[in-house]
């Protein structure tokens, strides 16, 4: 890493594309220098409808950020939560031909793991390592420099359609910038800011964001499980909108408003009228049926989360706690529902010690999952790497080219 150099990250949500460009400081302290959110409208539940509206959502969202940072920006780092992101677990095992275990090694056996698997039309997004064996000795973190015959990994494979991921990049290209890098976002927690100790206590991440939420479960120090669970605040939204048999906008206003999980502990009801946020929507409703209503959907997203712990053995018995994040996790009294529901202790999880300068504050649930994948680019980036990335520069030149053709009339 060159102290000084400029990282650009993008976060593709179903709801909000959001966009952060920093620095790190010789310290290695993030500085924030430009953050834009633009409207997602383009993306249906992880599939683009319409491409101008994606491009020109992406547009705004970065040219925003390129505004407080006075420059344009020419290649960036993706961080996608699609529903389309399957991750699978398997195992791969190599001879090794030398005395010591090599960073070349550890890739292959990374390569091998990723073998009779069917990935017909799908591309592998990033191949993690839970743990290695090494001739007879389990539960290796590392295993670069040490002696050994056989080396065995047990990975997490994390692909994506092919056609998604193509066209994802078309678009991308389309609004002139080169894509360095695409990360799960679910990898965001463990790869990105747990410490040492607190993957090797337990934890487990949500990332509750408006059509997913993501599910990362550490022990021992290894990502143990990942999954998605196809749910969010869009489906709190449009219960709300049913229930209450209002349009989804007003739902949305109205939850935004006056979402509390808690409300349900007061003795008294209160009447909320409709007519502030909506010409049609015009009757009166009940603050504590709203509550019900909104309460009954974060408990089934728990539900889920157990369910998802069940599958590793982990329901109820994380050592730890759960930390939550996504704009989704910004609902009031979230966390005594997420104790309550999955017994843990539970806190919500925002970017911390994180110098802006763009005026904006970054310590927010919102912009959890962009930051992240700005801290993971750095991690990947510049560091000589333990693990296989899938980079590509493809397209460089192109982009280029393109750069100036944008600035140039
Ligand atoms: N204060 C709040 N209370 C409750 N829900 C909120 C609040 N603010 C935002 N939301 C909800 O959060 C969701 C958007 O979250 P986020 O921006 O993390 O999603 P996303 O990253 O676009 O989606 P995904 O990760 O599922 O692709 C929307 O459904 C929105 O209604
Ligand atoms: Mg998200």
């Amino acid at each position: 890493m060159v102290p000084g150099e400029t990282f650009v990250a993008i976060d593709i949500g179903s709801s909000k594309i959001k966009s952060v460009i920093g620095t790190f400081t010789e310290d290695k302290k993030l500085r924030v220098m430009g953050v834009g959110v633009a409207e997602s409208r383009g993306i249906r539940k992880g599939n683009i409808l319409d491409m101008e509206e994606f491009k020109n959502n992406l547009d705004w969202a970065l040219g925003d950020a390129e505004k407080m940072v006075g420059e344009q920006v020419s290649h960036i780092f993706i961080g996608l939560s699609w529903i389309h992101i399957d991750i699978l677990r398997n195992t791969g095992i190599i001879a090794i031909p030398g005395i010591e275990v090599t960073e070349d090694d550890v890739n292959r056996a990374l390569d091998i793991s990723q073998n009779g698997l069917d990935m017909t039309n799908r591309t592998v997004l990033k191949v993690i390592p839970e743990s290695f064996s090494l001739d007879f000795e389990s539960g290796i973190k590392n295993p670069i420099g040490m002696n050994g015959k056989k080396l065995e990994v047990r990975s997490h494979i994390f692909s994506i359609g092919t056609n998604t991921i193509n066209n994802i990049k078309k678009w991308i290209y389309d609004v002139w910038v080169e894509i360095l890098d695409i990360y799960p976002n679910i990898l965001w927690s463990g790869e990105a800011i747990l410490s040492r100790r607190q993957k090797e206590l337990g934890v487990v991440c949500l990332d509750i964001g408006a059509s997913t939420t993501n599910v990362s479960v550490y022990e021992e120090g290894s990502l143990i499980y990942a999954g998605i669970i196809p749910l969010g605040g869009e489906h709190v939204t449009s219960d709300l909108a049913l229930g209450l048999r209002i349009s989804i906008d007003t739902a949305e206003k109205l939850k935004l408003e006056y979402g509390d999980l808690g409300f349900l502990k007061n003795d008294s009801d209160e009447e909320i009228d409709l007519s502030k946020f909506s010409s049609i929507d015009t009757v009166n409703i009940s603050r504590k049926f709203m509550t019900e209503i909104m309460k009954a959907r974060y408990q089934e997203i728990f539900h889920y989360v157990n369910l998802e712990l069940k599958k590793v053995g982990r329901d109820w018995m994380l050592p730890e706690w759960a930390a939550l994040t996504g704009w989704a996790s910004k609902i009031r009294w979230i966390l005594d529902l997420a104790r309550e529901s999955l017994r843990l202790p539970a806190s919500i999880w925002v970017p911390e010690e994180i110098d802006s300068m763009s005026g904006t504050t970054v310590s927010d649930p919102t912009y959890s999952a962009v930051i992240w994948v700005l801290l993971l680019s750095q991690k990947y980036w510049t560091h000589k790497r333990p693990f296989k990335l899938n980079i590509s520069l493809h397209g460089w030149v192109e982009s280029v080219k393109n750069f100036f053709h944008k600035i140039l009339p």
